[in-house]
């Protein structure tokens, strides 16, 4: 969502605000603003893309070496020049750029109109800069840093903010709670955002932040300390990323480098916890807390998205293979729908950012409520990450195309070792399958490739379909997340309305939308549930609908049965969903390419969801 850059120092920073915004594109947003200071104010934003900000300053002073840039995902109020950040206060004395959401801003706001304030926009932001403003003015010796932890003692909400006062020009103070904000530490010189990623070509060192710092910056140094003046102590993180890995390289779209990455990514989400010999599987974040995992009365594991998606994959193997009982919740129902849990209960968050504002909520009220909590995150370092009792990190690198490809396979990679390991710990699988499945899970890379490779094909059939307003798809076993996965997949890049069932619900109401335009998409590969899905197909067929089937390589039999086929490997069933996911990724994505709709940024979607 909202996408934050800050710089203090000796640089000019125009360039560092927008190469920043431009690197925070992919977070999804409508507007994007900055303000830089050089002996006076500019602020400058408007509606619509980065590039249009560009041309919009292109006559523009934007000299100054201190400044802030943002990129809205609107909340309050349209996407419009107005309601853009940065915002500035009603005597132009703050001005501030912030994610998250004020939830108590109409009750200040009508307070502050009692006061005579005067607002010019919608957004709940602007309240909180007036609040912070109208401190500054009415007190004695008030300072900006007083009058922003003043401000936000009475704020309800999340927010991640970067604040200059105009008569205190030599700093910027940043605060956060429930949206992430990092501190990136140069030479004389400190950058502020709200990932690492628009500041990691100037520096590895960053400090993330906690909920209710605030970190005041000048080119002289750093102070962190809590809303109520307290000193805090800040740990350095040196972040691994390269230019590299935010560049689309040779590739068209982000998306599409991601679902090719999937070899090295399963491979590096598996490297070093699979043993050399394949015998047995190591998972480093979870050793000390792996005695409650199995002693467990019942894991829940919580997600949203395609993260909820991979959180059934791991439902299913959990059960199956440890026998241990798992519910899958999305994180959003289960924040407010009261649940019951207790200290036997070890809750599991799976979140490619690692800062969903629900998946952290939910998370964060099962430790208040005793449970033993756990992540799967992907980006290290995240709010989620920093929150649990243990986990294990995906390693699938920057994902930054929206759609998520490369993080829910390193997800299922997850919960594959997760589940074979709680089993094996049990008891409760065979030696030799447990080494069987070890060694099928290390074939995978191998595999994806020789899927990805017939990527023609798949552009062929994603061609014949590309018109289709609606589609079905379905699934049975493992493999019934994976028609949830590809159906998400093509609904949010194509927009085409695409739902996914539970095959065998087929016949409870999805039925009646077959007919001849209705492409179906069956992900039939062969595991027992084989001759139900080949029954299911022949009762789409008898009504005819178009069927596109995943099938396992050499099934000449669906081949005949169906319009179209993608072949994938023969793997065992549990393995399947990373094999099978591979070929819907790509036809959601040529079919999104030849609609001709924007694959990296799908209108109204966020990469990262920090408000509810
Ligand atoms: C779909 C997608 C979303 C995310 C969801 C959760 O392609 O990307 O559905 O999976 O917003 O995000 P994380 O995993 O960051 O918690």
């Amino acid at each position: 969502m909202c996408g934050i850059v800050g710089y203090i120092g000796d640089k000019n920073v125009y360039p560092i605000l927008i190469g920043g915004l431009q690197r925070l594109e992919y977070r999804g947003y409508d507007s994007a603003g900055i303000a830089i200071f050089n002996e006076d104010l500019k602020v400058y934003k408007c509606k619509g893309k980065v590039s249009d900000l560009e041309n919009y300053v292109a006559s523009k002073d934007v000299h100054g070496t201190v400044g802030m840039g943002h990129t809205r995902w609107a909340t309050h109020g349209e996407p419009n020049d107005t309601n853009a950040h940065p915002h500035t206060s009603m005597n132009g004395n703050f001005v501030l750029v912030h994610n998250g959401i004020i939830e108590n801003y109409a009750e200040i706001k009508s307070d502050l109109i009692k006061k005579g304030i005067v607002f010019k926009t919608e957004t709940d932001t602007e309240v909180l800069c007036n609040l912070i403003e109208f401190y500054y003015e009415k007190g004695e010796n008030v300072s900006a840093e007083l009058a922003v932890r003043m401000a936000l003692s009475k704020i309800v909400g999340a927010y991640g903010i970067v604040v200059f006062c105009k008569n205190e020009p030599d700093k910027l103070i940043a605060a956060r709670k429930g949206s992430p904000l990092v501190v990136g530490i140069g030479r004389g010189e400190y950058f502020l955002a709200s990932d690492a990623t628009p500041i990691v070509e100037y520096t590895d060192s960053m400090i993330y932040l906690n909920d209710e710092d605030v970190a005041i910056v000048s080119k002289d140094g750093l102070t962190l300390k809590t809303i109520q003046n307290d000193p805090v102590a800040f740990k350095v993180t040196k972040v691994d990323l390269s230019i590299g890995d935010l560049e689309k390289g040779n590739f068209e779209h982000f998306m599409l480098k991601e679902i090719f990455e999937q070899p090295k990514t399963i491979a590096d989400t598996f490297r070093g916890r699979i043993k050399a010999d394949q015998s047995d599987i190591v998972l480093g974040g979870l050793i000390d807390v792996f005695p409650k995992l199995l002693a467990a009365d019942r894991i829940i594991i919580i997600g949203c998205g395609t993260s909820w998606h991979a959180a059934l994959v791991g439902e299913y193997m959990i059960e199956e293979y440890a026998r241990i009982p798992v519910e899958v919740e999305y994180a959003s129902e289960f924040r407010y729908r009261k649940p019951i849990l207790g200290e036997k209960d070890v809750v599991i968050a799976i979140s490619q950012s690692g800062e969903t504002a629900d998946t952290l909520a939910a998370l964060k009220m099962a430790k208040e409520m005793g449970a033993t909590i756990l992540g799967v995150c992907n980006v290290v370092g995240s709010s989620i990450s920093r929150e649990t009792d243990g986990g294990v990190y995906t390693h699938a690198g920057v994902e930054i195309g929206v759609a998520s490809t490369k993080a829910f396979t390193a997800q299922v990679t997850v919960m594959i070792m997760l589940a074979l390991k709680l089993a094996k710990e049990k008891g409760t699988i065979a030696p030799e399958l447990y080494g069987s499945l070890i060694r099928d899970l290390a074939e995978v890379p191998g595999k994806v490739k020789s899927i990805l490779v017939k990527h023609p094909h798949i552009k062929e059939i994603a061609e014949k379909y590309k018109d289709a307003v609606n589609a079905l798809y379905l699934g049975r076993g493992y493999l019934f997340p994976v028609a949830l996965e590809g159906a998400l997949k093509l609904k949010e890049i194509s927009y085409i309305h695409a739902e996914g069932y539970a095959a065998g619900e087929m016949k409870h109401g999805p039925i009646a939308l077959v007919d001849t335009n209705l492409p179906v998409v069956v992900v039939a590969a062969k595991d027992s549930y084989y001759e139900k899905i080949v029954s299911n197909i022949q009762e789409v067929k008898a009504r005819k609908g178009n069927i596109i089937a995943v099938v396992t390589e050499g099934d000449s039999h669906l081949k005949e049965m169906c319009n179209d086929v993608f072949e994938i490997p023969k793997s065992h069933p549990a393995i399947a969903p990373l094999l099978a996911i591979i070929p819907l990724q790509l036809f959601s994505y040529y079919i999104a390419v030849l609609r001709g709709c924007n694959v990296d940024q799908p209108r109204n979607l966020a990469k990262s969801v920090t408000v509810e």
